[in-house]
């Protein structure tokens, strides 16, 4: 059933009727249009490297647009007609990818290289068309496993990031996993390095190597294969490697020639992502999640304050804050009677799951603030340090961002259906308040004196998914349940210009049988709380970016892991082509393409 009405500016819509997930294709609102921008395997700097699936090569897929786009910006220069596009490549699909006569180790060679970063210009007629990417612009480039990285912060040089490849612990060849991010005020990008134990072969004897998941059976993708260092069974001296990924990366998008820094000052853990409010006082912080079920959210506060002034001696000083401060832990408490959190989410008798938290400092300028922790200790295995300082485990804190208009924080809790499961780790708290919680929730937190450098703060749940239609335990700050568009296991968050919250899903097939999606929530007056279904993505595919240019009547979203249940013989998507199956003679490919797709109003 439709909803009337979206509000004010060049985005009002009428929400789209719930997507089926049997569905392969965007579902946009009445009047809007979209198309890719970019696709895996488009051409970053020579029409040579035209996207040929049945004859991918590592060395050209090193040279395209990677698989699984994420994190998504598109950096407009002032006259509108030029920017740049940012993205990242989280990870591969490989049964849907290749054709499964492709040599095992070319395959993890092309699977290398497509993960990383891409950055592309793009370009356009004027404001309010459609962007086109340009093949061989001049800050067209690619990241991928084998690009130098430089460590920063209290952590680089320790023995824990050493290496018989690196005997200095302060750089390494590539990032993967890169989840979510988000643009920095300086104009360089952050991206969270993720799920870094699924790639590596380790002992998983210590504490440390445990707590981060990694095992002797866990590179599923077997790299190994190709790069020693995947095996640190079988190459003691790589034991460590592992240690090298589960950071904040941060790239400058503006110089192809930059050596990109993963920060030790941030910690390190499976990072979602990492977004960044300058404080009352000028420094900069930055609000991180862990995604894993009973997992914390992170905040970090920059030593130095941030320069505002529009010249190279500023832009050089910004792009060194993430390297000195302070990293803080959330502890949230719930203020209702302890027997009303009883794991079914009903509303307490005081009206809100809601009370206050305080950020407890982990390290404070490279001195560990937890005893029998170094600070390299503290930093490399973070999730130690904050199991022992107590800190509040979350249901898989994913994007975590600061809304730009009012200052307030919004953490996107996906799901958690190991809560309250006997045997786990914990039942429902006022901050957690559904067992079994398979549709998750977003808390919306105010630092005391809206300021973001405070170490207390106010919180309460924003919404409690799921359909309310046949879930009784939904919540949406109030507002009518019967009047929403169903949401599902919201995972990154964006922001327009007038301070709405738009989220996007990761889930939502499995959860409530729906395509995943993009939905606008005003936070402010009556209409608080009223989720409306922007678009939906196609089957199999989880709604990432996304990106909201309301001023310039545009909505952008990166389209990931179409179709990734099927086959390379059996497809589950033709995305964004539709191209029809069987037709690899002529150039084209009938398979999914993950793309960053715009769209707008004509
Ligand atoms: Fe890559 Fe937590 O999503
Ligand atoms: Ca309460
Ligand atoms: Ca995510
Ligand atoms: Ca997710």
């Amino acid at each position: 059933v439709a909803i009337p009405g979206g509000n004010g500016g060049k985005l009002a819509f009428d929400p789209i009727a719930p997507v089926p997930a049997s569905v392969d294709d965007v579902v946009v609102p009445h009047g809007y249009q979209w198309r890719p921008i970019i696709r895996w395997g488009d051409p970053l700097f020579s029409e040579d490297d035209a996207f040929d699936p049945q004859n991918q090569t590592a060395e050209k897929q090193a040279r395209q647009f990677g698989y699984n786009n994420d994190y998504l910006d598109i950096i407009a220069e002032p006259n509108g007609k030029r920017g740049v596009l940012v993205a990242n490549f989280e990870y591969t699909n490989e049964s849907i990818m290749f054709p499964p006569e492709l040599d095992a180790a070319e395959r993890s060679r092309i699977a290398m290289a497509a993960h990383g970063f891409g950055v592309v210009e793009v370009a356009r007629s004027k404001k309010g068309q459609p962007w086109s990417y340009v093949v061989g612009a001049p800050r067209n480039r690619r990241i991928t496993l084998d690009t130098p990285f430089t460590f920063t912060g209290p952590a680089a040089g320790s023995d824990l990031l050493k290496t018989v490849e690196d005997s200095t612990g302060t750089t390494v060849r590539g990032t993967l996993n890169n989840c979510a991010g988000g643009t920095t005020p300086w104009g360089t990008v952050l991206s969270g390095e993720e799920n870094f134990n699924g790639y590596f072969r380790n002992p998983g004897e210590t504490p440390a190597e445990r707590r981060y998941g990694l095992n002797a059976n866990g590179d599923g993708r077997g790299w190994r294969t190709v790069d020693p260092r995947f095996d640190g069974v079988a190459n003691p001296g790589y034991r460590n490697e592992p240690n090298r990924f589960g950071w904040i990366v941060e790239i400058d998008p503006e110089d192809p020639t930059s050596t990109p820094v993963k920060h030790t000052a941030l910690g390190r853990f499976k990072h979602e992502g990492a977004n960044i409010s300058i404080s009352k006082s000028g420094h900069a912080v930055a609000y991180q999640g862990d995604d894993e079920r009973f997992d914390y959210l992170y905040k970090f506060v920059s030593k130095d304050r941030f320069d505002g002034s529009n010249n190279p001696a500023a832009s050089a000083h910004n792009k060194t804050l993430l390297t000195a401060g302070t990293l803080y832990v959330a502890q949230f408490s719930g203020d209702s009677p302890a027997g009303e959190i009883d794991g079914t989410g009903t509303v307490p008798s005081d009206g809100q799951f809601d009370g206050t938290g305080r950020w407890v400092p982990l390290v404070i300028d490279g001195m560990s603030q937890v005893p029998g922790f170094s600070a390299a200790e503290v930093l490399v295995n973070t999730r130690l340090a904050a199991d022992a300082v107590g800190a509040t485990k979350l249901d898989r804190p994913e994007d975590v961002e600061p809304n730009p208009r009012t200052g307030r924080v919004y953490v996107a809790c996906t799901n958690n259906t190991d809560r309250g499961v006997p045997g786990r780790k914990e039942g429902a708290t006022e901050v957690n308040p559904r067992n079994r919680n398979r549709d998750g929730h977003i808390i919306e937190i105010t630092e005391n004196g809206n300021d973001a450098a405070a170490t207390t703060f106010g919180w309460s749940i924003l919404i409690l998914a799921g359909d309310p239609a046949t879930n009784p335990s939904t919540y949406f700050a109030g507002f009518p349940a019967d009047k929403v568009s169903p949401i599902s296991c919201p995972d990154n968050l964006a922001f327009d210009s007038n301070g709405n919250l738009w989220i996007s899903t990761d889930g939502q097939p499995g959860t409530i049988g729906l395509c995943d999606g993009l939905f606008k929530v005003p936070l402010e007056g009556a209409e608080r709380g009223r989720v409306q279904q922007f678009l939906s993505v196609p089957r199999d595919g989880e709604t990432c970016g996304p990106l909201i240019h309301d001023q310039d009547g545009s909505v952008f979203v990166a389209v990931q892991h179409p179709g990734e249940d099927g086959s390379w013989a059996a497809q589950r998507s033709y995305f964004p082509d539709y191209v029809t199956p069987g037709t690899l003679a002529d150039g084209n490919w009938g398979g999914p393409r993950p793309s960053v797709v715009q769209v707008w109003k004509p």
